[in-house]
């Protein structure tokens, strides 16, 4: 209840002097016509455009995902694979899963070398990085169920940015720039790939500059089949030719049989209450839903309301339950398709209790003492890239999506199809590589993850829908490998314990803690000295970094039921784009 005044005030204040008063206050862009909020402007026009002739929030989403495989080409994509949580208006949810799928040539072993350690340039760039892509089956397999428009007309706004162009950001055109021209620091990650640089370098060299036209031609005839022809076009027609043919070209293991057998799947969402909400998420082969709730658990269970926000112990409690979380998702979760993982117990109250059993007040927990049923011993490099997207919709009728998807790296493994224009993604990294190996620098060799050919890679990616008493309240995800979840979570806790609303818990300082390394790591500012002096004091290793994630969201105003799109400006390209007037 004490959560509640800030509303109480903030309300109080908008009743008192309307107009001054919300001037000054950014709640987001208001909607009540449906709205879509992505990390490309051009892509959000694209959702909200759909929005506007009718189309359903799944609509929208839809034309919002081709419409960044355009837009947005270090992760929005046809080449990768992602999550979409769904809730309806009458509160009942599903989720889509669409992550790639090991090819059936691929082996728990397949990215070692002679000495035994993981050979990162077989993972991050080139043939053998990539899973068989998701996306296109799983925008196909959710808006056969849901959408309401004609597949073509969600797909066309893609085709219509692809082939005949847009207008580079700055950001945009900086970014394929240092992928294709490269920098000081080194040739651009794409000089390798002839098809890339012919897809992405400027037409006769040199640089792009923000305002430029792309055209993205080969990219603008894939999309076409794919609105004419549907899935199929993609997974057994001629763009599989493609992409079958190339891998065979260049040792890449993605065949013909690996693309027709690819599935979508519906499953059942991950659901959790906290301080009465409840948590919509994502099952595995996403880790996010699991954790997300598991840490809410932990934090309930341990009366996080009664701490300040962002008070030392307040800081201390949420650190401790990311820790605990993080490694559960080490020792438990990987594709339910292929391992047994005991959800039920995991996003359980009384698992919870048993977690915060071993926090104690005034002191930083030992992940190591944690978990060394699961640590091994040697120090291995864990870098996760930092590229993917999040977007959200919800439409006029309150129906929500919240979408992440990713390519893993920024522009993954930076191999455009040949005569397809499509960049694919390097998923298959996030697999346990090196089976049997966990270490203290992050990486995990525990049996869940560990390759096999069809299963799903473990993902971070934790696309949320936040509801209260039957009341759509937020809708959210971000980008950021494994700190999303503890991106995911500052954002939900900002909504819920701390009563905050949705652009205050956006623009909240966010902090990250993955089980291993031991460190805490925060966003630059976060933390006073103070306050990082005494953290340091009760043992935590305390890191500051830039930005973490980017969390493109929709919060429903409580008292009105007005839709706010929340743009994180973490995100230069940011947009809530409005459907309808
Ligand atoms: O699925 C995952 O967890 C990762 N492949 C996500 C990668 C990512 O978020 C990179 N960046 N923003």
């Amino acid at each position: 209840m004490r959560k509640a005044l800030p509303y109480l005030v903030v309300l109080g204040l908008l009743a008192l002097a309307p107009t001054t008063v919300s001037t000054q206050i950014d709640l987001g862009v208001p909607s009540k016509t449906g709205i879509v909020v992505s990390a490309s402007d051009l892509a959000a026009d694209a959702g909200a455009s759909v929005l506007a002739k009718g189309g359903n929030a799944v609509d929208a989403a839809v034309a919002t995902a081709f419409a960044m495989a355009v837009t947005s080409p270090s992760n929005g994509n046809i080449g990768g694979g992602g999550f979409m949580v769904i809730r309806l208006p009458n509160g009942t949810a599903t989720t889509f899963d669409y992550r790639e799928m090991a090819p059936g040539k691929s082996t728990p072993t397949m990215y070692l070398n002679k000495a035994g350690e993981i050979d990162m340039s077989l993972t991050q760039q080139g043939y053998l990085a990539p899973g068989v892509p998701g996306t296109v089956r799983g925008m196909a397999a959710a808006h056969k169920k849901f959408g309401k428009l004609a597949w073509k007309d969600v797909v066309t706004p893609a085709v219509t940015l692809a082939s005949k162009g847009f207008k580079l950001s700055k950001s945009l055109a900086n970014g394929l720039n240092s992928e294709v021209l490269g920098t000081e620091r080194g040739p651009g990650r794409m000089a390798a790939f002839p098809a890339s640089v012919a897809a992405y370098g400027k037409p006769g060299g040199g640089e792009w500059k923000e305002g430029d036209t792309i055209v993205l031609g080969d990219l603008g005839k894939t999309l076409t089949a794919i609105a004419t022809d549907g899935p199929d076009a993609f997974y057994k027609g001629w763009i599989a030719d493609r992409i079958a043919e190339d891998m065979a070209a260049h040792g890449g293991l993605i065949t013909k049989d690996d693309l027709a057998n690819y599935a979508a799947k519906e499953r059942a969402p991950i659901k959790g209450t906290f301080y009465g909400y409840d948590i919509i998420g994502m099952p595995p082969p996403s880790s996010g839903g699991i954790a997300l709730v598991e840490m809410l658990n932990m934090l309930e269970a341990m009366n996080l309301q009664k701490e300040t926000r962002q008070s030392v112990r307040g800081i201390h409690l949420v650190i401790e339950a990311q820790r605990r979380a993080y490694l559960d998702r080490a020792r438990f979760i990987g594709d339910t398709d292929f391992v047994q993982v005991p959800i039920d117990t995991l996003i359980s109250k009384a698992h919870a209790k048993e977690l915060i059993a071993t926090v104690t007040p005034n002191k930083a927990s030992s992940s190591a003492e944690l978990g060394k049923d699961i640590l091994s011993a040697g120090k291995m490099p864990a870098e996760e890239p930092m590229e993917t997207t999040h977007f959200s919709v919800v439409d006029k009728d309150g129906m929500a999506v919240t979408n992440t998807f990713t390519l893993e790296g920024g522009y993954g493994s930076h191999v455009v199809i040949k005569g397809t224009g499509m960049i694919l993604n390097n998923e298959m990294g996030d697999f346990n590589k090196k089976p049997g190996t966990t270490t203290a620098t992050g990486t995990i060799g525990t049996p869940a993850n560990v390759i096999a050919p069809g299963k799903r890679m473990l993902s971070s990616m934790t696309p949320v829908i936040i509801a209260k008493d039957g009341k759509l309240v937020m809708v959210t995800g971000s980008p950021g490998g494994r700190t999303i979840i503890n991106t995911v979570l500052h954002v939900v806790l900002g909504v819920t314990a701390w009563g905050l609303n949705g652009r205050e818990a956006v623009d909240s300082p966010r902090w990250d803690h993955e089980w291993m390394p031991d460190r805490v790591t925060f966003e630059a500012n976060a933390l006073s000295d103070a306050a990082m002096a005494q953290l340091k004091t009760m043992g935590y290793d305390v890191v500051q970094r830039g930005e973490q994630g980017s969390a493109q969201s929709i919060w429903m105003h409580p008292q009105t039921g007005t839709a706010f799109g929340i743009a994180d400006h973490r995100s230069p390209d940011a947009k809530a784009s409005k459907g309808g007037s």
